[in-house]
């Protein structure tokens, strides 16, 4: 890791990352979408190439040597994967990604424990990720769908969670840690507490959150917790699940065939352990590896750094935003109260229109409903524009985006 340079709002590490070399026009390119993915350090690239190149085996199959040292960078990744946000090896379960990570509770407990009568809540919040697989669980077994709403200030109110909870129907709360639309960083610890004490089981979806701060899961309380590793830092196709080791060894199997049994007999299979019990198939080894790179140098970097970073290039850019005439920023007003992301709307400008004006300037951010469909019903919109930060942003990434918004105003005739 090189660290160039030492300030909060600047961490050095950009020459860590080989695609920010690119320029378009003779401009850097400049990424402010890594909500939706984040870039990779050179140390991921090469341990997945080194892992292809020179470890490549299938892995729990065989007794070459080969095949062990695969089996043993497949078991180092979990390790340090669980590590990294104080969970268990043997209940970290490695998935595709967040999605398939909520859908396996979803499916393996929602079907074993939620029936007709029965409530799962959500919140507003949620993407769809969070969303569709409790909509067809509560549709299958017949229970009711309920939402936390959310106040203008982007933030969840603790006594609706309560009076939720006093109804006695509630078999689980599945919630976000940080939304990807409006940054809000909800409480996580305080809610599985409350969540706790009703009865009821707490998942909570981590993909915005555990690249971007200190996340400890002995101290956050949630039964199920979810995360994705191409946000942070690490290759498409892993996700984790962490699980309470009662929960999960209880559960039934969410997908079945090999590796994930004990015995195959004609009619019948009996299950292995933890954690293999949910991984069928061959997993995503190379992948695994690539993310226990990722978090490794993510843990070097101390995310409380990480954190403080992104917490300083929050103030800028909701500082920045705020100079722009006719803007609207949605989610709470302080950067302490929220992720490294802004998501806006300027009056007169389509997002879509706000993202191709920032791409002229060499500059990424996302637009549209970013799968949170329902919550942008909620706030009145049907889109807006998301600029989100990562470890490799400095304050003038903020500031070429302020640049180009500011000359796209001026091309739709808005003044400048
Ligand atoms: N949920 C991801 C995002 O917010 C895809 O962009």
């Amino acid at each position: 890791m090189t660290v160039e340079t030492r300030t909060a709002a600047d961490l050095g590490v950009r020459s860590d990352f080989p695609i920010l070399t690119r320029e378009w026009d003779g401009r850097p390119l400049i990424y402010l979408d890594t909500a939706a993915t984040s870039q990779k350090p050179q140390v991921v690239i090469d341990a997945v190439s080194d892992h292809l190149a020179s470890h490549n085996a299938n892995v729990h199959r065989g007794v070459y040597a080969l095949a062990q040292e695969a089996d043993a960078a497949y078991d180092e990744s979990r390790r340090r994967v669980a590590a990294f946000v104080g969970g268990e090896p043997a209940t970290t379960i490695f998935t595709k990604n967040v999605t398939e990570a909520i859908n396996l509770v979803a499916y393996a407990w929602g079907r074993a424990n939620v029936g007709p009568g029965d409530e799962v809540l959500i919140t507003a919040m949620e993407h769809h990720a969070n969303i569709v697989p409790w909509q067809v669980l509560c549709h299958e077994v017949g229970a009711e769908l309920r939402y936390l709403d959310v106040d203008e200030h982007g933030m969840l109110d603790p006594a609706q969670l309560d009076k939720e909870l006093e109804r006695g129907k509630v078999r689980l709360v599945a919630f976000t840690h940080i939304s990807n639309v409006l940054g809000t960083i909800n409480p996580v610890a305080e809610m599985t507490a409350r969540i706790r004490a009703a009865g009821a089981l707490s998942l909570v979806d981590g993909a915005q959150a555990v690249p971007h701060m200190p996340v400890d899961l002995r101290s956050l309380g949630a039964d199920f917790y979810a995360w994705t590793g191409h946000k942070a830092l690490g290759p498409t196709g892993i996700g984790v699940l962490h699980g309470r080791r009662e929960l999960l060894e209880e559960m039934p199997p969410f997908l079945t065939g090999g590796d994930m049994i004990a015995s195959v007999d004609f009619q019948r299979a009996t299950w292995n352990e933890l954690p293999y019990k949910f991984e069928a198939g061959t997993p995503p080894v190379a992948e695994a590896v690539g993310l226990g790179a990722a978090v490794e140098y993510l843990s070097a970097l101390g995310m409380e750094r990480v954190r403080a970073h992104e917490r300083e290039l929050t103030s800028h850019l909701l500082a920045r935003l705020g100079e722009i005439p006719g803007l609207r920023v949605v989610g709470p007003p302080e950067a302490a109260r929220r992720g490294g992301l802004a998501s806006f709307a300027i009056e007169g400008m389509h997002p879509h229109d706000v993202a191709e004006l920032a791409d002229r300037g060499g500059v990424c951010i996302r637009a549209g409903h970013h799968c949170a469909q329902p919550l942008m019903r909620c706030l009145g919109l049907s889109a807006t524009a998301r600029a989100s930060v990562g470890i490799y942003n400095t304050p003038s990434d903020v500031d070429a985006l302020i640049d180009a918004l500011n000359a796209g105003r001026e091309i739709f005739g808005l003044g400048s």
